[in-house]
C-alpha cells in the first residue's frame, strides 16, 4: 500500500475479491444454496445496515460485538446506524417487519458481507462473509438435531469431512442459567484479583463469558470451575442427552465441550462449533445454537429459534490449502487468421454465444502467442480459420490439451462443439 496515497490501499481488514478466491466464495455459496433447497430453507437477504438498536438490544450487553466491534455512525438524518455484524438479529427484525411471525416456523437462508471492528489477522477480517441458516419458531429437540445435521451436510458437500471437528454443549434454559450463574460468580469471586480486567468486568454481567476468555491466567482459573451440565435442570439435561443420543444415532460425530459458550449473549440450550486445525489461530469455521429468548427481548413474544453460520473466508482458505480444484465451465476460443476471417469470426462468435456456448475471442497477434494465452485462460477447444477454410465452408478445431486437430463443416460447428466440450 502506498503511504503517500491511501486511496491505493483498501481499508484495514478489508480486501478485494477476485480470481480464484472469488471463485471459491461463489462455489461455497452455490453448495450452500443446494443444501438450503435440499433442507427446505428459503432465501432471505436483509439490508447490510440497520438502526443500531436492532443489534444493541438483541445481542446482549456483554457480547463482544456490542461492546467493541460494531461499525456504528450517525447518518445525515441523525439516526444511529450500524453495519450488520451478524444475520441473526437482522433476521429477527425482518420477521416482524414482514409479519412472518404469523407463519411460523420460518426456515431462512442468507449469505453476504458482515462488518466487525476486530483486530485483523489471517482469516479475521473487518469485512467478511457468512452463510447463515435460521429456523425461527421451532421448539422441538429434534430441530436441534436436524440443524446440526444440516450444518454438517454442508461441510461434507464441500468435501471437508475429516478436516474439522464438531464440539457441542448445552447452556440450558433460563432457570439452569440462573443456577449456573450463581455458582460461577461464587467460584470466580474467590479468584477475583487474579482475573483479567475483561473478565472482572464480565463477571457480574455475564460470568459465562469468563469461560470463553483467551487470557492464559483466566484459562487456568477456568479449568476447575463448576460445570454447566451439573447445574442444568432435569428437563434441560434430558433434552441435551436426547440430542446427543440422536446425533450419534444419525452418524454425526461430535465431542462434548463444556467450555463452549459462544461470543453472543442470546444462546440457550444447544450450542455448537465446527473447528479445524488447518487455519492456525482462527480455527472456528462456524457455529451456532438455540436462542429461545431473543424474540422475547425484541418483541415480547415467545419464538424459540435455532441457527448457525459459517465464515466463507475460513472455508475458502481450507479449500485453498487443500488445493481443491473447482469445476471449470467449458470454454471455446475463436482465432481468425486473416482480416477477412475476422469479419466472418464475428458472426460465428455471435451465433455460438447465442447458443449458450461460452466463447473466448482473441483478434490479433501471432497465432502461437494467442493460443498460449488461450491455454492459460482454460480454453478447451480453439476454432481456427483463414481465407482457405472459409472458401471451403470449414473451420479447424484444435483440442488444446491433446493438440489434436480436425476440420469440420462450419454449418455443423455448434453441434460439433456441443458434442465435444466438457459439460462438467
Ligand atoms: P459467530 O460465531 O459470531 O456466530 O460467527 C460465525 C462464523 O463467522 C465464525 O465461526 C467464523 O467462521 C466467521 N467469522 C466471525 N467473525 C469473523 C471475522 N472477523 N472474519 C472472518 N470470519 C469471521 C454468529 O455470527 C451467529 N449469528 C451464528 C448464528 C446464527 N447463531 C444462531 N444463528
Amino acid at each position: 500500500m502506498s503511504k503517500e496515497n491511501p486511496i491505493l490501499g483498501p481499508v484495514r481488514g478489508t480486501k478485494d475479491l477476485f480470481g480464484n478466491e472469488l471463485a471459491l466464495h461463489q462455489y461455497i455459496i452455490d453448495r450452500a444454496k443446494k443444501v438450503s433447497e435440499n433442507s427446505f430453507f428459503k432465501e432471505f437477504q436483509p439490508p447490510i445496515f440497520e438502526y443500531s438498536d436492532v443489534f444493541y438490544r438483541n445481542l446482549g450487553e456483554t457480547s463482544d460485538i456490542v461492546t467493541k466491534e460494531t461499525y456504528t455512525f450517525n447518518d445525515r438524518d441523525k439516526r444511529m446506524i450500524t453495519l450488520r455484524p451478524e444475520f441473526t438479529a437482522s433476521i429477527a427484525r425482518g420477521i416482524f417487519s414482514n409479519s412472518l411471525q404469523q407463519t411460523l416456523p420460518q426456515r431462512l437462508f442468507s449469505y453476504g458481507p458482515l462488518f466487525r471492528h476486530e483486530r485483523p489477522q489471517k482469516c479475521r477480517l473487518r469485512q467478511f462473509h457468512q452463510l447463515n441458516f435460521e429456523i425461527i419458531g421451532a421448539d422441538s429437540w429434534a430441530t436441534d438435531v436436524e440443524v446440526v445435521m444440516i450444518a454438517e451436510q454442508l461441510l461434507q458437500d464441500l468435501e471437508l469431512k475429516g478436516h474439522y471437528r464438531l464440539e457441542l454443549n448445552s447452556l440450558g434454559c433460563q432457570t439452569s442459567r440462573v443456577l449456573y450463574r450463581e455458582a460461577l460468580i461464587e467460584y470466580f469471586n474467590k479468584y477475583y484479583n487474579e482475573l483479567s480486567a475483561d473478565s472482572q468486568a464480565r463477571l457480574h454481567k455475564n460470568p459465562l463469558r469468563v469461560l470463553d476468555s483467551k487470557d492464559e491466567g483466566d484459562k487456568k482459573i477456568v479449568q476447575n470451575c463448576p460445570q454447566m451440565y451439573d447445574h442444568l435442570t432435569l428437563e434441560a439435561r434430558q433434552r441435551f442427552d436426547n440430542i446427543r443420543e440422536h446425533l450419534t444415532k444419525c452418524g454425526v460425530e461430535f465431542t462434548y465441550n463444556p467450555r463452549i459458550v459462544r461470543g453472543l449473549d442470546y444462546y440457550t440450550h444447544t450450542v455448537f462449533e465446527f473447528i479445524t486445525d488447518s487455519l492456525g489461530a482462527q480455527g472456528t469455521i462456524g457455529g451456532g445454537g438455540r436462542y429461545d429468548n431473543l424474540y422475547k427481548e425484541v418483541a415480547g413474544v415467545d419464538i424459540p429459534s435455532i441457527g448457525f453460520a459459517f465464515g466463507i473466508e475460513r472455508i475458502a482458505e481450507m479449500l485453498r490449502v487443500m488445493e481443491k480444484n473447482l469445476p471449470q465451465a467449458s470454454l471455446v476460443g475463436i482465432f481468425p487468421i486473416t482480416e477477412a476471417a475476422t469479419s466472418y469470426a464475428l458472426t460465428i462468435l455471435q451465433e455460438l454465444r447465442r447458443a449458450q456456448i461460452n466463447c473466448y475471442a482473441d483478434w490479433q497477434g501471432k497465432m502461437g502467442k494467442r493460443l498460449k494465452k488461450a491455454d492459460q485462460n482454460n480454453v478447451e477447444i480453439a476454432i481456427i480459420f483463414g481465407d482457405t477454410e472459409i472458401s471451403q465452408g470449414q473451420v479447424q478445431l484444435k483440442h488444446m490439451q491433446t493438440g489434436q486437430e480436425r476440420l469440420v463443416a462450419a454449418s455443423d460447428l455448434i453441434q460439433e462443439l456441443k458434442n465435444s466440450i466438457n459439460h462438467g
